[in-house]
């Protein structure tokens, strides 16, 4: 007992552990012997093209069940960025996608979350009404724009299937035109079941057809009220809201710090402080005290609850919310005149001798395809890989053909979805191990105009 030795090695100890408190996950994923990591963008509910750009990649067999990694086991890595869900008519399929990936293939795969998927989470799992608002004043879903698609919920194997399922979505649809043309999808919102703050401007009340037939109005909102209501168990029930809550928002692959928007500078010095204060690195303030407090939140409050809209809980410690919502909606590094010295200073503040930073990789802020800027430090991946969004951006327009040609078409919904998936992903590779990364990567895009595989045209078909 008195033997220095021991002294020194119960020290040891001591500061080990309370340098990694946590010893089970760090904010680095996928070891340290890649030669290459591949990286897609925001995927948006086509799960089309999610297929066709995974199965580009030449690194996964999607067409084997269960699918097959081609790639090789140690060296080969594969990241999506976040923005699973959403403006398609897809996102289970996409999430069920992912998923499927991630959980058969965790040492190869790396799945971040962003902002339309931490709003989903926040939708489907938190309980609000009137008397308990949502954490962010409304569901997302309530917006007229962007979030989950109406058409999704026809297609559902989670939505009960009633006669008048595609009347209600044809009047809503008609509505969300009207609601375009007036140019108030900023402030008109889908309340339903009912809703959920005073300041919401309902759309069952102030557009037409709704406004002049307080019976149409009452019965379509009704309809979505439940075709939310049936999702959100699909969602419980299925496992998926489980699994996203236990995706990282924040990780590290080979030398790059990958986040859906951003790490913005005021979040980075928040955790350069937290990291002096426990004495632990900001790679490690970033792995605990953001990553692990929206998973510990989840856990508990989800082993508690039985169904969606249950948890009753806030994430108020520590400004969790805000410091999420900020990684996930970040646009910051986009700014022409600070941009590029937000990225230098986000870098060498998370890099360290044990975890080398050299560049971010983002989605969130869409282009036509994945750019390099700053000279290399940073990689914008998302390339507008959904259809949809691509038709129309963050309008709600018929998806479907026969939807499109059967409902009426405002200004905005002009184009149809392309058949073609479009845009373009990105991929480092090096020698060897030891080799350092370099600084540019190689850009993939599928050969123009390449139709949609059979495969996926099949599973698309089914889909309707
Ligand atoms: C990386 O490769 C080295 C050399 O082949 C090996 O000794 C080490 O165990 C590998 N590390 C991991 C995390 O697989
Ligand atoms: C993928 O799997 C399918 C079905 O098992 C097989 O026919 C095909 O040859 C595989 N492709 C590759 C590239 O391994
Ligand atoms: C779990 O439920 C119990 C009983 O309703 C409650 O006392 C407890 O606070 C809940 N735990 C969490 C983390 O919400």
């Amino acid at each position: 007992m008195k033997s220095p030795f021991f002294g020194h090695v119960l020290i040891f100890l001591m500061i080990s552990l309370s340098r990694f408190p946590h010893v089970t996950a760090s904010l680095r994923r996928l070891g340290t012997n890649l030669t290459s990591v591949t990286f897609i963008g925001d995927l948006h509910a086509d799960v089309g093209c999610a297929k066709e750009w995974v199965q580009k990649t030449g690194l996964v067999n999607v067409t084997s069940t269960p699918y097959k990694w081609l790639g090789d086991p140690e060296n080969d890595a594969l990241v999506f960025l976040g923005d699973y869900v959403d403006k398609g008519s897809s996102s289970a399929s996409v999430l069920q996608f992912v998923r499927s990936l991630q959980e058969t293939f965790p040492d190869n795969i790396l799945t971040i979350l962003g902002n339309h998927d931490f709003f989903l989470i926040l939708d489907t799992a938190l309980s609000f009404s009137k008397d308990n608002p949502h954490p962010l004043g409304f569901p997302f879903y309530d917006y007229a724009y962007s979030f989950m698609h109406p058409e999704e919920y026809l297609e559902s194997e989670w939505v009960e299937t009633r006669t008048d399922d595609e009347d209600i979505y044809g009047v809503l649809m008609t509505a969300l035109q009207n609601t375009y043309a007036k140019r108030m999808e900023g402030s008109v919102h889908l309340c339903a079941p009912e809703c959920n703050s005073e300041e919401q401007v309902n759309i069952f009340e102030t557009i037409a057809p709704f406004k002049t037939n307080p019976e149409l109005a009452k019965k379509t909102q009704d309809r979505l009220g439940t075709w939310r209501s049936e999702y959100a168990k699909g969602l419980f029930d299925s496992g998926l809201l489980r699994w996203m809550t236990n995706q990282p928002l924040v990780a590290v692959v080979g030398d790059a710090l990958i986040v859906h928007g951003g790490v913005s500078k005021q979040v980075v010095n928040y955790m350069s402080s937290l990291s002096t204060h426990f004495d632990i690195d900001v790679a490690e303030a970033l792995q605990t005290h953001i990553n692990e407090q929206f998973q510990k939140f989840f856990e508990s409050n989800l082993n508690n609850v039985t169904g969606p809209n249950m948890i009753k809980g806030r994430m108020t410690a520590g400004y969790l919310t805000e410091l999420i919502l900020d990684l996930v909606q970040h646009r910051g590094y986009f700014d022409r005149k600070s941009g590029c010295s937000d990225v230098n200073h986000v870098i060498s503040t998370v890099n360290s001798e044990e975890l080398p930073i050299k560049r971010v990789v983002v989605g969130h802020t869409p282009n036509s395809y994945a750019r390099e800027l700053c000279g290399g430090k940073l990689l914008a991946s998302d390339s507008s890989l959904s259809r949809s969004f691509r038709a129309y951006g963050n309008m709600y327009c018929p998806l479907s053909s026969e939807r499109a040609a059967q409902y009426a078409k405002g200004a905005s919904c002009g184009a149809t979805p392309e058949d073609f998936c479009d845009g373009s992903i990105s991929r480092m590779t090096r020698p060897s191990a030891n080799d350092p990364w370099p600084t540019k990567m190689e850009r993939y895009l599928l050969e123009e105009l390449t139709p949609l595989s059979e495969l996926v045209m099949d599973e698309l078909l089914e889909e309707l």
